[in-house]
């Protein structure tokens, strides 16, 4: 049996690592893996029990996060992938993506995905899958994915600010380069994407000639 793909995509808040990691995993047939969503799904049960970050260790045990067969994210056997996406989530989410204990267990958890994944996140081709077949590193201009998550969360009639979104990346993307915990690094070895200027479609071919070129793997 041929051993199966890990493809690890982190990057800077909002930087399109989701659409790119879709895109691909459909386009190579892969399982498609959003680990920000289960730190966002373990903050969402904090929120609605009102439990502070500090306590959240003593009711780990309590919250279950998986996905369900669309992939899309469940708490507690919830399917919670609008919840998840509110301004409140994302306030709080890098608060409790420093804990020791979430991080072990989210990451167990990432480990035993033993088919072929695109996962993507901000310690994937660092801590999750350090020997992933690729890694990618995405960035583009503050500017722009303001723009981009402003857009999508407008779309999802979402009541937010631009200055709102623009603040909330700019403090989480502190706060998770600066954790002590698996903190957002480029891997030595990850390909870096600025996508300021790329569409979509663009992006994806970008990624396909690097997998064709140097891994020898075609869509
Ligand atoms: O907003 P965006 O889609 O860029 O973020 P996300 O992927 O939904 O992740 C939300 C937050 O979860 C990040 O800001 C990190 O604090 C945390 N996270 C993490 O620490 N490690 C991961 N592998 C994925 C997300």
């Amino acid at each position: 049996m041929l051993s199966a793909i890990q493809i690890a995509i982190d990057g800077y808040s909002s930087t399109g690592k989701s659409t790119l990691a879709k895109a691909l995993a459909k386009a190579l047939g892969f399982l498609y893996v959003d680990s920000g969503a289960m730190y966002r799904a373990v903050t969402l049960y904090l929120i609605r029990h009102n439990i502070t970050v500090e306590r959240v260790e003593d009711v780990l045990d309590e919250i279950e996060v998986d996905f369900d067969d669309a992939h899309r994210i469940r708490l507690n056997g919830e399917v919670v992938d609008q919840d998840i996406r509110e301004m409140e989530v994302s306030e709080l989410v890098s608060e409790v993506a420093k804990v020791a204990a979430v991080r072990r267990k989210l990451v167990e958890q990432q480990q035993r995905f033993k088919q072929s994944v695109v996962m993507d996140g901000r310690d994937i081709g660092t801590v999750v899958f350090p020997s992933a077949s690729l890694k990618l590193f995405m960035t583009a201009s503050p500017e722009v994915r303001a723009q981009r998550r402003y857009d999508e969360l407008i779309q999802q009639q979402k009541s937010v600010t631009l200055d709102q979104v623009r603040s909330n990346l700019k403090m989480r993307d502190y706060e998770d380069e600066h954790r002590a915990v698996d903190p957002l690094k480029k891997a030595d070895d990850a390909y870096l994407l600025d996508n300021s200027s790329l569409s979509p479609d663009e992006q994806l071919q970008w990624v396909l000639d690097i997998l064709r070129d140097k891994l020898a793997i075609t869509a």
